[in-house]
């Protein structure tokens, strides 16, 4: 999604810094943007120039220096609240002392990784979605320290990245992952208790409610792993038996089987 995130930023005409731990990533985060962008030019809606001025704009480093100078940073690392913390911890002693800290978080606390930082009023969530080139919406959420200066150039930044901002509170899965992952993990409860095919639940659901993909399809889209996060977030943070991931889907992400990006997850790739 980081690549995504730097695509639709370049494309809007900044300059982008993308850092990422290895520079393999970075290679195939811009493999990926040369990737979507080829298919506007192919479908001519973007001249091959202005692919290579927008890909121009994007500068790839392993370097936290390279972030000095950023007016915002918008974090898309692993979805592991520890991980996030120190990225936070980090980037909050590098980036110069007024810059915006956002998170693209699915689901984790934008007022925890606030508070790790001594900038909890320039802290807040920016959560694409997926195909982030492709996805209107940004659900921009406010943690309890996040100013309203904050806020809204937040909500004016992702207007000017082409999207549309929807404002939501702080609160496990914000609103995005509490309504579209029970759908997902009670479509893989279905499928381990035998009611349907995965062929069926999926058509079911594409048919007969106009989804573009099947629950079980969009969760391979996702990341089980992902999935398995979201779900683990809702079910401690509600203290709620309703959100208990399906032993299932523990049970792939076991076996290390993730979906697309793995090859495998309820379908085969
Ligand atoms: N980059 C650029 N363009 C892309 C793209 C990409 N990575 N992927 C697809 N597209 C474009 C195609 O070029 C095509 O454009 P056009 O219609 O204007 O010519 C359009 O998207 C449709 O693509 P395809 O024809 O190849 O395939 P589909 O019609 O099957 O659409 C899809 C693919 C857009 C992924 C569609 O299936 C879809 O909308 N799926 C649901 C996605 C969704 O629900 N996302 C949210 C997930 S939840 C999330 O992200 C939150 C997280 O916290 C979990």
């Amino acid at each position: 999604m980081g690549a995504g995130i730097a695509q639709v930023a370049a494309r809007a005409g900044f300059a982008v810094v993308m850092h990422d731990v290895a520079e393999e990533f970075l290679a195939r985060g811009m493999k990926a943007i040369n990737a979507s962008l080829q298919r506007d030019v192919d479908k001519q809606r973007l001249n091959p120039d202005e692919k290579g001025t927008i890909i121009e704009r994007i500068k790839a480093t392993t370097d936290t220096e390279g972030l000095r100078d950023a007016f915002i940073v918008v974090e898309a690392a692993t979805e592991d609240l520890a991980v996030k913390t120190e990225i936070f911890k980090s980037l909050d002693k590098v980036v110069r002392p007024d810059a915006i800290l956002a998170s693209n978080t699915s689901s984790i606390s934008i007022t925890k990784l606030g508070g790790v930082t001594q900038r909890p009023d320039r802290v807040i969530g920016m959560h694409f979605m997926n195909p982030v080139p492709v996805m209107n919406l940004v659900e921009v959420i406010r943690g309890a320290a996040t100013s309203d200066r904050t806020y809204e150039e937040v909500r004016s930044l992702t207007e000017r990245l082409g999207k549309i901002p929807l404002e939501c509170r702080d609160s496990p899965g914000f609103v995005s992952n509490r309504v579209l992952m029970p759908m997902i993990n009670e479509a893989v409860f279905a499928l381990y208790e035998g009611v349907a095919s995965r062929e069926s639940i999926d058509g079911i659901m594409k048919l007969g409610m106009n989804h573009p993909m099947g629950p079980l399809a969009l969760a391979d889209f996702i990341g089980l792993d992902v999935c398995l996060a979201i779900m683990n977030v809702l079910h401690d943070g509600f203290g709620d038996s309703k959100y208990r991931p399906c032993p299932l889907l523990k049970r792939y992400v076991d076996a290390g089987w993730l979906g697309r990006k793995s090859g495998r997850g309820f379908y085969e790739y």
